[in-house]
């Protein structure tokens, strides 16, 4: 039987800052069978879709990808928080609540025409994931999906998801 996996969510209030309800996944994670579960839903969703590169941003977006990426025999690229990366990049900047942060990635991490799933833990108000599927447009990739264990409804961050389909594992 399939498990529950909102069971596995530990949700913090005021944290990192006072009215901010966060959503901690490594629960999910240290648990073996949801973890498991989690993955091969994600991965069922990429199979549908003929993925063959999976591309997940810094931290947890690389948790979530490299066991998705491992089933289905494809490669993974990071995108990297900016100065991380030795050899030449792409890059693409998006807004904080306050400022702006920059992601990276080597520019011959994905190939022209290459069939991406771009994956996170949690999409929020959508800043990494775009800036994450512009770095792939970059390259020439196509992303044919994305993927992500928690979706916050009310940040509304599918307005950059551009209408690619979207597979979420909850909802909050
Ligand atoms: C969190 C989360 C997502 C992102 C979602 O990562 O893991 O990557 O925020 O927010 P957004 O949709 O508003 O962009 P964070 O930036 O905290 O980085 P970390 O995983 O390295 O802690
Ligand atoms: N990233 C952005 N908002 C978040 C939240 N509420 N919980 C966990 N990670 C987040």
């Amino acid at each position: 039987m399939a498990l529950d996996l909102y069971k596995y969510v530990a949700s913090i209030p005021d944290y990192p800052e006072k009215g901010i309800i966060f959503r901690d996944i490594l629960p999910l994670m240290a648990d073996g069978e949801a973890f498991k579960q989690a993955t091969d839903e994600i991965t069922a969703f990429a199979r549908e879709r003929q993925v063959d590169m999976v591309v997940g941003p810094e931290a947890r977006g690389f948790i979530v990808g490299c066991p998705v990426a491992y089933e289905l025999g494809v490669g993974f690229a990071p995108a990297r928080k900016k100065g991380k990366l030795p050899r030449a990049t792409v890059s693409a900047s998006y807004q904080l609540e306050y400022g702006e942060a920059t992601l990276q990635m080597e520019n011959d991490s994905v190939k022209p025409g290459q069939r991406v799933l771009v994956v996170d833990d949690l999409l929020a108000t959508g800043g990494t994931i775009g800036a994450t599927i512009d770095m792939v447009e970059q390259m020439g990739g196509k992303v044919v999906g994305a993927a992500f264990l928690i979706e916050l409804k009310e940040l509304e961050g599918r307005k950059h998801l551009r209408g690619i389909d979207t597979k979420t594992l909850m909802e909050f």
